[in-house]
């Protein structure tokens, strides 16, 4: 639990073994997060991107992280909303799920996440927000090198949907 860390702000700047990027398939860049880390990232990481041939929604791939400050980019690739029962939850919780285990064969210790599919993917928040932080407890208990934990929403009113299911995931309140 104290490993869990909520910083709200812009992923680009966290100085973590791995961010995990908010992509699409082709994982040739985008916007949103997506572009603000491959603008940070610089051009390398398109380079490297491009030769992973894309990125099923729900799985993740990882490459160096260049001229950020964090050593990798975990690429994953959220479900777009289509209301809620065309199996977006499972794919949410894989991309979480894969991004940790490509974490763990990587030997990363600290991994930062923003809000994936909650931009213009259009998953609810809150919803999103439960499935996230399981997931992070999940892994917590399978991975024992796992330091930190870090969620990076974006705006003050997602970092309190953040604090709100941290309590209730974590401190069952
Ligand atoms: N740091 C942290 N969070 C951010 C940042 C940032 N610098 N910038 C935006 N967010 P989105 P998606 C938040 O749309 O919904 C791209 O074009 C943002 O407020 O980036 O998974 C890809 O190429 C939101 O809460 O990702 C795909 O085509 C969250 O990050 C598509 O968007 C995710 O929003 C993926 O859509």
């Amino acid at each position: 639990m104290e490993k869990i860390e909520i910083i709200q702000g812009d992923i680009t700047r966290l100085d973590v073994d791995a961010i995990v990027n908010a992509a699409n398939k082709t994982l040739l860049g985008g916007g949103g997060v997506d572009g603000a880390i491959h603008r940070a990232a610089g051009p390398e990481l398109v380079e490297e991107c491009s030769t992973l041939m894309g990125c099923e929604t729900g799985d993740a791939k990882i490459t160096k992280g260049y001229k950020l400050p964090a050593k990798h980019v975990i690429h994953t690739v959220g479900p777009v909303w289509h209301g809620g029962d065309k199996g977006e939850p499972d794919l949410l919780r894989s991309c979480y799920r894969r991004s940790f285990q490509v974490a763990h064969e990587s030997g990363v210790k600290s991994i930062a996440f923003p809000a994936i599919s909650c931009g213009v993917y259009g998953y609810p928040m809150k919803q999103a927000c439960g499935i996230a932080m399981e997931e992070a407890k999940a892994a917590l208990g399978k991975y024992p090198e796992l330091d930190r934990v870090i969620f990076v929403p974006f705006s003050e009113p997602a970092a309190e949907v953040y604090r709100e299911t941290f309590r209730r995931v974590f401190l069952d309140k």
